[in-house]
């Protein structure tokens, strides 16, 4: 920071210090000032770090949706935190700790997992039923995929162009693993089936959501650097 950003700064601070020792009504004593480390409010957090991407209360915006239970429910602890920590590979994900030169620290961090779990999972999201693992670092049988993808999706997918998930250019934006977790989990903001339900009565296994992502992975523009594997970095 450049000495002519910071000496403004310090007269106020200076200020509110006399201030304090005065106990002029009304004037915050220095100690009360918040400094944004300090933040561990998990609303607070999400507001100023998250919605803006993943929407308010954890919908409809953008990028994927983190109120969805299932999601909640299909990843554990430890890729979230992995997740905000470091970003997401090959999509707009960002990196949120300090380790990787961005802001939070790992209370904070914490904080944004804790409350994620608190706000919105809920342990009988999949009632009786398995799903298939939130990540799968195998390779995909894209033949395979290629035929699910006809029997599942594209039902769905054909005509309407915003709905073009075969497109390069949408899946230049999308990792692999992003593709899996929608998949799995659904998208219940937007109303994307979850992996049980894209066709009445067949399920897809975790190798066919492998394969199906495989497949779209094929799709992908090969200049794009987006083809990381379905598993956050480790
Ligand atoms: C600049 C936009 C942006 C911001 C800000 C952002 N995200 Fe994301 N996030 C994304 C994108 C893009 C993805 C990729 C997947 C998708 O959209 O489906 C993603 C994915 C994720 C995933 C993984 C979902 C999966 O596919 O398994 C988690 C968890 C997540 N974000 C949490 C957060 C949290 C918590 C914050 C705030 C600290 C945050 N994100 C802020 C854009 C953003
Ligand atoms: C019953 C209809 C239906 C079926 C079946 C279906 N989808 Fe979707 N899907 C949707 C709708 C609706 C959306 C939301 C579109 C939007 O608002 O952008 C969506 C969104 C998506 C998205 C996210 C697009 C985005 O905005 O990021 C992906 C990826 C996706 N679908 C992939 C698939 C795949 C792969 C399959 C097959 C396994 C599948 N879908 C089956 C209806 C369906």
């Amino acid at each position: 920071m450049r000495l002519r950003n910071v000496l403004p700064a310090v007269g106020a601070f200076a200020a509110l210090l006399i201030a304090g020792c005065n106990h002029m009504p009304g004037a915050p004593r220095a100690q009360e000032l918040a400094r944004p480390e300090d933040q561990l409010d998990f609303t607070a957090l999400y507001k100023t770090n998250c919605q803006g991407c993943h929407g308010v209360n954890g919908k409809n915006g953008a990028a994927y949706d983190l109120s969805n239970p299932e999601f909640q429910a299909l990843i554990d602890d430890e890729n979230l935190k992995m997740i905000v920590t470091l970003g997401m590979p090959g999509c707009r994900m960002p990196a949120f700790s300090r380790q990787a030169g961005a802001m939070l620290t790992d209370e904070q961090i914490d904080a944004l997992v804790k409350g994620m779990r608190q706000a919105w999972l809920k342990p009988a999201a999949f009632g009786n039923d398995k799903p298939p693992a939130y990540d799968d670092d195998q390779k995909g049988d894209t033949a395979h995929g290629q035929l699910l993808y006809g029997s599942h999706c594209a039902s769905c997918h054909k005509d309407s162009p915003q709905q073009q998930v075969t497109s390069p250019d949408y899946l230049a934006l999308m990792s692999d693993q992003a593709l899996r977790t929608i998949i799995i989990a659904g998208r219940p903001d937007l109303g994307q089936p979850d992996w049980r339900n894209d066709k009445p009565g067949q399920p897809l296994s975790g190798q066919d959501v492998t394969d199906i992502v495989a497949y779209l992975g094929s799709l992908r523009n090969p200049a794009s650097n987006a083809a990381a594997p379905a598993a956050p970095v480790r």
